[in-house]
Formats: structure tokens, C-alpha cells, sequence
């Protein structure tokens, strides 16, 4: 302990004497009751002559009042902190462990404004104070200890202030709750051992960090094992969902089709037939398309070759020939993904409205310059020319929109199959239904009645004039020019495209 000045203990505890009876009741009940004493002036004004150091001293001038009720106050607390002589000394304040009065103590500001130089000692552990560290406690700026440990403080630590108590050598702010990291000064961590700020809130809780740390450990892996799997997922079940610049183009997988199926519900079903299916699908994106499925399982070549015909399918562009979006290649199936069209078909288009010649004419070229169009930029394409897979678009153009993917795609039996076209625009029957033997025998039917006969085979349901007449005749005679495959009668592409033009 610091050697005591005797003079000024003496100067200061001296008022307590000129106080009699005093402890004899509750400090509260001094503060109200007791005055000071006439010759008060007289006494301070000697102690401060003997000794200027006093702090109280140094505040002047003196409120008399102020400094009689802080020797009240001085006179229990150094009771209170079982002094061993509170006549001869007053080295500590311990209020450890007495929640009821330490914070009435603590707010007797005017007692620790001239906090008595003698104290060393302020021990308030475990009282269960709450709020910032009590600044009062900093006037006393000569302590060497210093206890807050097990109360419930909060907030900043005033780090400012605690760095003038230079003679401060035991300091505790162990079990509160201050704010961690506020502190950027590690000096003041320095000064003190780490014992004193046990789960202050301010050092970080190594249980915490080390509980953080493995999770983070054992989580980041985690999460990057997920997503590499989600980001899998997505690459090879639903591109759809990935942005946009990591999509491939035109390659679509067969959950994207079932989801925009539906899972290939009845209710989507457009048309079947034996070896596919028709789809109305919608995507992700909100597109309506139609989705052509071939179930048979095919060569391992078959299905390079498939790709490779619809990459070259993608890239078509012509007014006649419907959209392709994309395919979907797949161990058990295959599909082509084109633009949903709402128009009718031709069929339906040519029974229902048994339309004019002149539009007819119209459609036979659009369909010529598709096929033209399709011999110069990939001859080997093949599609289906029956007038039941001619949409119509909105623009009353018809459009190709059935592709084939067999070898059987020459040249000779497009123009046939046009051939077959022309006659069916001209007669509106329908070679399927209405003949025994399909195309063959429809195809018989009209050579019997040409070039005589006519008139039982255009549509009869068309208003004919002279002209028509006669341009249909023209029109079957190119039509039977094309469907003639045995002597070498049928026109070439250029003669074609050139014949429809005429008539
Ligand atoms: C105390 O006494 C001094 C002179 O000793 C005087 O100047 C001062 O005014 C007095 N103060 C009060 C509050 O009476
Ligand atoms: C201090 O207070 C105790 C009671 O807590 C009392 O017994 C004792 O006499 C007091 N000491 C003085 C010096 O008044
Ligand atoms: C704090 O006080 C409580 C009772 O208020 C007591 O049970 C506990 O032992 C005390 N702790 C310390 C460290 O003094
Ligand atoms: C504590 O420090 C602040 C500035 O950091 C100062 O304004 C305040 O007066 C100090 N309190 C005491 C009791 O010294
Ligand atoms: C610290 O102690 C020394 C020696 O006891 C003393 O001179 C000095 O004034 C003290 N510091 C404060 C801030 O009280
Ligand atoms: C902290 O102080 C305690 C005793 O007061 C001592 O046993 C311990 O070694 C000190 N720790 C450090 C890091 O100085
Ligand atoms: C501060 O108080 C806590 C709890 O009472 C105790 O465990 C710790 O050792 C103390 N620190 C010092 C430096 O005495």
C-alpha cells in the first residue's frame, strides 16, 4: 500500500470529527439532517493551507455545503468498506456484493468530485450495475484497483479515461456485457493481463470464434460441393434456369420438355402417331412451342446424324418455313422444338373454306419457294409436304413444319410429293382418305380424267371461270409432270419454281 500523508488524512478526516453521533443513522438521513458547523469555512480554509493538494482545494470556490455532505457521505462508505481505522485512513471503497446500496453510493456525484485522495482501492464487483461503466468512479484518478467484475455493464469502455489512472495496476471487467472490438487501442489490452476482461464481451469469445471457424471449415466445403452440384443440375436438367449467356443455344433436355409438357400430359397431346408425338409446350420463358417427339430408339449414328441435321435446321431462315427453336437428343428420345403456331392447316383450310383459286395459287408458290429455298441451303433435309403439316401462318403464308430425318430425301420425291400437293390445292380431295391405295390411285384418278375430262376433278366447291379452267389445267399438267417418276418427265427445281410463277 502507498505510504499515507498522516497530515492529510488528519486535514481531511478531521471534519468527521467536528460531526459527533455521526453514523448513527442511514447515510440518506445524515444528508438530510445534519449542517455544517459554523466554524466549517474556518476548518477547510486551514486544510487546504496545510495541505494544497487536497482536491477539493482545487475547486473554488469552496461550495460549503457540497464539501460538508461528501465528508457525510466519506464517513459511511469508509465504515461501509470495513476500514480497519476509519479515524486514521481511508484506503478503500468495497461495496463487492452489495447491490442495494453500491448504486446509491454511486450517485453521490458531489462525494466523488472530491473523491478523497487516500482511496486506492474501489471494489463494485458483483452488484449487478447496468448501463455504461459508472463515469464517477474516473475523478478518483489515483486508484491502483480497480473491480467491476460480475455486474451487467454494457456499451463502450471509456479507454480515454481509464488511460489517465496511470497508477492503475489491478483491473477487472470480467462477466459484463461490453460491445467487442470497439477497442482499437491493444495498448490497453497490453496493460492489463487477460484475466481481467473474462467474458467482458470484449475480447473474442474463443469458444465462439473456434465453433465459427469450424463452421466455417466444414461449411464453406459444404457449400461449395452444393452448388457445384445445383450449378450440375441445372447445366444438365434444366439449362432454362441458368442465365441467359450460359444456355446453349437450341439444346434443349428433356426435363425443360416435360416441364413445358406438363410431363408429357393428354392434355398437351397434339397429335400421335406410331413412331411420334405432337406437344403444345410452354417454356420457361413464356413461349408457346410445339414439340415433336420420335419415341424409337435409334443407332448411336442415327442420333450424331440427327444432331448434326438439326444445328443445320436452327440456322433456317425463310418465310415459309416454320421456326426451328432447338432439338432434345436423349437415349430414349429425340424431339424437334418449333415456334407454336396457331393458324390452321392447309386441310383444314381447303375443306373447310373450299378457298378461291387465287389464294390457292398463292400458298402452291409460297410452298415452292420453300422447298427452293431448302434445296440450295441443305438438300438432304427432308419434310412432310401433306397438307395436314402446312400451317398456316398469321400472314396467311404456308409454312413447312414437319422435318423427316431418313435417307430416303431425293430430290425426285419432293417433287413428287409436290406434285401430289398441287393436285390435292386443285381437286381438294384428300389422296389418304378418299383412295384406296392413298397417293398412288389418287394420282390415277386425275390421269384418267386428263386432259379431257376436268371437270369432275376440280374442286366444285371453287368458283370457276374460263381462266381458273384453264390455269388448273395448267396446274394439274405440272402436277402429273411431277408425280411421273418412271420416265424422267419430272421438271427440275429451277423448272419448277419457274412453272408455279406462270400459272
Ligand atoms: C470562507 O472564508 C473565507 C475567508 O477565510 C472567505 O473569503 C469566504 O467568503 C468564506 N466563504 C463562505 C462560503 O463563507
Ligand atoms: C461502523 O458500522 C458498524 C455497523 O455496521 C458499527 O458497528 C460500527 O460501530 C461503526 N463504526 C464506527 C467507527 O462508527
Ligand atoms: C455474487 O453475489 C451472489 C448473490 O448476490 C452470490 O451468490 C455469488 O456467489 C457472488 N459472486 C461472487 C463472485 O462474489
Ligand atoms: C472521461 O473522458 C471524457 C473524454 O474522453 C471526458 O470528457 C470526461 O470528462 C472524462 N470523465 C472523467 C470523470 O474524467
Ligand atoms: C501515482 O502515484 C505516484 C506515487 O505514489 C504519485 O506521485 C502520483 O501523483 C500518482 N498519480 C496519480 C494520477 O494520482
Ligand atoms: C494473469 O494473472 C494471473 C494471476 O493474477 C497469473 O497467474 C497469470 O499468469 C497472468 N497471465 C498473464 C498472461 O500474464
Ligand atoms: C476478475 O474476476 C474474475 C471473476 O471474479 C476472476 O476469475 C478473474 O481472475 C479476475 N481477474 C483478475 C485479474 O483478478
Amino acid at each position: 500500500m502507498a505510504p499515507f500523508s498522516a497530515s492529510f488524512l488528519l486535514y481531511f478526516l478531521s471534519i468527521s470529527f467536528s460531526i459527533p453521533s455521526i453514523l448513527t443513522a442511514s447515510v440518506v438521513e445524515d444528508l438530510e439532517n445534519l449542517k455544517p458547523p459554523s466554524d466549517f469555512n474556518l476548518t477547510i480554509t486551514s486544510n487546504c493551507l496545510g495541505n494544497p493538494n487536497l482536491r477539493y482545494c482545487k475547486i473554488t470556490p469552496f461550495n460549503l455545503h457540497e464539501i460538508f455532505k461528501s465528508t457525510i457521505v466519506a464517513s459511511h462508505l469508509c465504515n461501509i468498506s470495513n476500514n480497519p481505522n476509519c479515524v486514521e485512513s481511508f484506503p478503500k471503497i468495497d461495496l463487492h456484493c452489495k447491490p442495494k446500496i453500491a448504486p446509491l453510493y454511486l450517485s453521490f456525484t458531489f462525494f466523488w468530485k472530491y473523491c478523497p485522495l487516500t482511496i486506492l482501492s474501489i471494489d463494485l464487483s458483483n452488484n449487478s450495475l447496468q448501463g455504461n461503466i459508472p463515469s464517477e468512479i474516473f475523478h478518483c484518478s489515483q486508484i491502483q484497483e480497480l473491480d467491476l467484475s460480475n455486474n451487467e455493464l454494457s456499451g463502450d469502455v471509456p479507454v480515454q479515461n481509464i488511460s489517465l489512472l496511470t497508477n492503475l495496476t489491478f483491473f477487472n471487467l470480467s462477466y459484463n456485457h461490453f460491445l467487442e472490438c470497439k477497442i482499437s487501442d491493444k495498448k490497453f489490452f497490453k496493460r492489463f493481463n487477460s484475466t481481467s476482461f473474462i467474458h467482458s464481451g470484449l475480447l473474442p469469445n474463443h469458444k465462439k470464434f473456434r465453433i465459427k471457424a469450424v463452421l466455417l471449415l466444414v461449411g464453406f466445403p459444404i457449400f461449395v460441393v452444393v452448388m457445384v452440384v445445383w450449378f450440375g443440375w441445372l447445366c444438365f436438367w434444366r439449362p432454362d434456369f441458368l442465365p441467359k449467356f450460359l444456355q446453349r443455344k437450341h439444346k434443349f433436355t428433356p426435363s425443360i420438355l416435360k416441364a413445358a409438357t406438363n410431363r408429357f400430359s393428354n392434355r398437351n397431346l397434339v397429335a400421335k402417331s406410331s413412331k411420334s408425338s405432337i406437344y403444345k409446350g410452354i417454356l420457361r420463358d413464356g413461349n408457346e412451342v410445339r414439340i415433336e417427339i420420335y419415341w424409337e430408339t435409334i443407332s448411336r449414328e442415327s442420333r450424331k446424324r440427327f444432331v448434326e441435321q438439326c444445328k443445320i435446321l436452327v440456322q433456317l431462315y425463310h418465310k415459309n418455313i416454320a421456326p426451328v427453336l432447338g432439338w432434345c437428343d436423349n437415349r430414349r428420345f429425340r424431339a424437334i422444338v418449333t415456334k407454336w403456331l396457331d393458324g390452321e392447316n392447309i386441310e383444314t383450310w381447303l375443306s373447310r373454306s373450299a378457298p378461291p383459286w387465287k389464294q390457292r395459287v398463292k400458298i402452291s408458290i409460297g410452298i415452292v419457294a420453300g422447298m427452293c429455298y431448302l434445296h440450295e441451303e441443305w438438300p438432304e433435309v427432308g419434310y412432310d409436304l401433306k397438307t395436314r403439316n402446312i400451317q398456316l401462318s398469321e400472314e396467311g403464308e404456308p409454312l413447312i413444319s414437319r422435318f423427316k430425318f431418313d435417307h430416303h430425301n431425293s430430290s425426285a420425291k419432293k417433287i413428287y410429293k409436290f406434285g401430289v400437293f398441287i393436285l390435292e390445292m386443285v381437286s381438294n380431295r384428300r389422296p389418304l382418305e378418299d383412295f384406296e391405295r392413298g397417293e398412288t390411285s389418287f394420282v390415277e384418278w386425275i390421269k384418267m380424267h386428263y386432259p379431257g375430262n376436268l371437270e369432275n376433278v376440280i374442286d366444285k366447291k371453287m368458283r370457276r371461270t374460263e381462266h381458273i379452267v384453264r390455269e388448273a389445267t395448267d396446274a394439274i399438267g405440272l402436277g402429273l409432270m411431277c408425280t411421273d417418276l418412271s420416265s424422267g418427265n419430272q421438271p427440275t427445281w429451277d423448272q419448277l419454281s419457274n412453272m408455279v410463277s406462270n400459272v
